[in-house]
């Protein structure tokens, strides 16, 4: 038997509304906030995640479905939707008509990593970016959105951690500042933090094991290191999430997995999954659009990790499953023909029936009946069809009542509605 590639897995119907409903909870309230939708290819040429993501990250070093085409282009199974979105955003000149563009998409990404609880090689996200505005009150806007989203769900237990990472100007001196702590403390390093030392210092702050963190415990803060316009920047991001009414807290340890951010950046975490905790991440990338080829024009966004927000939804909130309004138990081919023709045209209604087209008893049509939960069946058979009654049955009450055939269909569409 053939089975699914580890770290890939199937949604079965029963999980899947509540799937639905989250993303149909999302939708609703990004555009509430006056983002539009955007669909972008899951294959993109490797390059363009390279430029964006940055070479010395764990996704493009380690992280990426990347393969040759058979023309031999190099093209990688996205890992995020930024780059693309900034990619569309570029090749369709959407900033021609006006730079601010507010724009998400929901779908899979794709990261090799060790899969467990809460961790997959194919997941999915919530994305969304706006671009065109550097004001800090839109970073507030959009965590504010992410909390109300929590909210709606009714998904409590989350805490907003925010950090700054600064700009160009600031950031090669925090990093310096840091870097000089690294050399002093190298031996009490793991091997993946001395690699990084070097390469990507930043990422030794977030790094989970005790030594790197006992090592760093007074590792120099980037807020204590920020230039007068990134520090004002950040004071009103704080400023107006108080307005806001949303809790936060500080963490001069959030510095994310991705080398495009600068100034805001915040995760939303929780402690109700185990090791996985962050379920959202986000920042401020405003050097992304021109790194990749458009004008100077800042963004900034948020991936919520979907697969991780079910998993905290099914904690809090039970989801009812779809099943038919009603299941016909039909005996004898005229009156399977008819049931037949009632569930079309119900169906073509937006009322859903069910049947059995197999020639089952009658005992074990009733049966299915029972496992589809349709709360009313009806019962026809050649006598039924000689009367010209069908038997119509309530699965809550267990009462039954005989009613004409012929104004069944406007009796079920009533009940149905
Ligand atoms: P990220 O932090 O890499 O950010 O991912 C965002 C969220 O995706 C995470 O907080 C987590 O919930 C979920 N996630 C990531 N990897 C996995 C995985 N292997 N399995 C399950 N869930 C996962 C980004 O992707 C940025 N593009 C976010 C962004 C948008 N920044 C600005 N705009």
């Amino acid at each position: 038997m053939i089975q699914s590639i580890r770290g890939f897995r199937d949604i079965l119907p029963g999980e899947v509304e509540r799937w639905q409903h989250i993303e149909a909870t999302a939708s609703t309230l990004l555009q509430s906030f006056g983002f539009r939708e955007i669909r972008i290819p899951v294959l993109e040429k490797t390059e363009l995640f390279c430029r964006s993501i940055g070479e010395q990250t764990d996704i493009v070093e380690k992280e990426m479905y990347t393969f040759p085409d058979r023309k031999g282009d190099m093209l990688t199974l996205r890992p995020e939707a930024t780059a693309s979105v900034v990619r569309a955003y570029i090749q369709h000149k959407l900033f021609a008509a006006n730079p601010v563009q507010k724009l998400y998409t929901i779908g899979p990404m794709f990261r090799r990593e060790r899969p467990q609880k809460g961790r997959y090689r194919q997941f999915y996200q919530i994305n969304a970016e706006v671009f065109g505005v550097s004001s800090p009150l839109m970073d507030a806007q959009i965590i504010f959105m992410l909390a109300t989203l929590l909210g709606r769900l009714g998904i409590r237990d989350c805490t907003v951690h925010l950090n700054s990472l600064g700009c160009p100007a600031c950031r090669p001196g925090f990093k310096a500042a840091l870097a000089g702590l690294l050399t002093r403390h190298t031996g009490e390093l793991c091997e993946d933090c001395r690699r990084r030392a070097e390469r990507n210092p930043l990422r030794v702050l977030d790094c989970k094991v005790p030594g790197c963190r006992q090592a760093l415990a007074d590792a120099p803060s980037m807020v204590d290191h920020l230039c007068d316009a990134c520090k004002e920047h950040f004071a009103s991001v704080q400023n107006h999430l108080e307005t806001l009414g949303v809790p936060y807290i500080l963490d001069n340890r959030l510095v994310r997995g991705l080398d495009y951010y600068t100034r805001t950046t915040f995760e939303i975490q929780t402690g109700l999954l185990g090791a996985q905790s962050a379920v959202t991440g986000g920042g401020r990338y405003d050097g992304l659009v021109q790194a990749l080829g458009g004008p100077e024009i800042p963004g900034i966004g948020f991936a919520i990790g979907l697969d991780r927000l079910v998993e905290l939804h099914a904690l809090v909130q039970e989801v009812s499953g779809v099943h038919p309004k009603v299941f016909f138990c039909a005996l004898g081919n005229a009156a399977q023909r008819m049931a037949s023709e009632w569930i079309c045209r119900l169906a073509a209604e937006g009322i859903e029936a069910e049947m059995d087209l197999s020639d089952k008893s009658l005992k074990n049509q009733m049966k299915q009946a029972d496992r589809s939960l349709a709360p009313l069946v009806v019962m026809i058979g050649e006598n039924e069809l000689a009367e010209g009654q069908a038997v119509i049955r309530d699965m809550a009450s267990r009462e039954q009542h005989k009613a004409p055939i012929a104004g069944l269909l406007d009796v079920l569409r009533n009940t149905g509605k």
